[in-house]
């Protein structure tokens, strides 16, 4: 952790982990973890494996903001993901920044 030397930094990387954590509970809020998983796959993609696929992709995060609103399939298998009518545009690009730093 030599990121975390400076005192500034330090209360960075304290309030880094509970972030992600904000971001988890609403993945869990707007039902996400009800098929997702970050670590391994259940009805949808594990979010591990959606981060590893479109790492590096930087036109992925706005296809995935509308993918995850929307809904679709043919790209994991054949199941698709219904659209999620919970989520407003900026739930779902913290969605999407959350899952693709998975
Ligand atoms: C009813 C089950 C279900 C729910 C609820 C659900 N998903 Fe999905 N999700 C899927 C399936 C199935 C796929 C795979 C679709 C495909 O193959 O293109 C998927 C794919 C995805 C992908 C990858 C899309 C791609 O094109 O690679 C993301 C990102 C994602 N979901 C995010 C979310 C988020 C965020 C939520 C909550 C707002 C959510 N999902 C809720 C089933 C679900």
């Amino acid at each position: 952790m030599k990121r975390c030397v400076t005192p500034l930094l330090l209360a960075a990387c304290m309030l880094m982990p509970l972030v992600s954590m904000a971001d988890q509970a609403l993945a869990a809020a707007k039902n996400c973890l009800a098929c997702h998983n970050i670590d391994r796959k259940v009805v949808g993609p594990a979010y591990k494996d959606v981060a590893a696929k479109y790492r590096g992709d930087k036109t992925a995060p706005a296809r995935l903001v509308a993918k995850v609103m929307g809904g679709g399939g043919g790209v994991w298998g054949v199941v698709k993901m219904p659209s999620n009518p919970q989520v407003n545009e900026a739930e779902a690009t913290r969605l999407v920044a959350w899952i693709l730093s998975q």
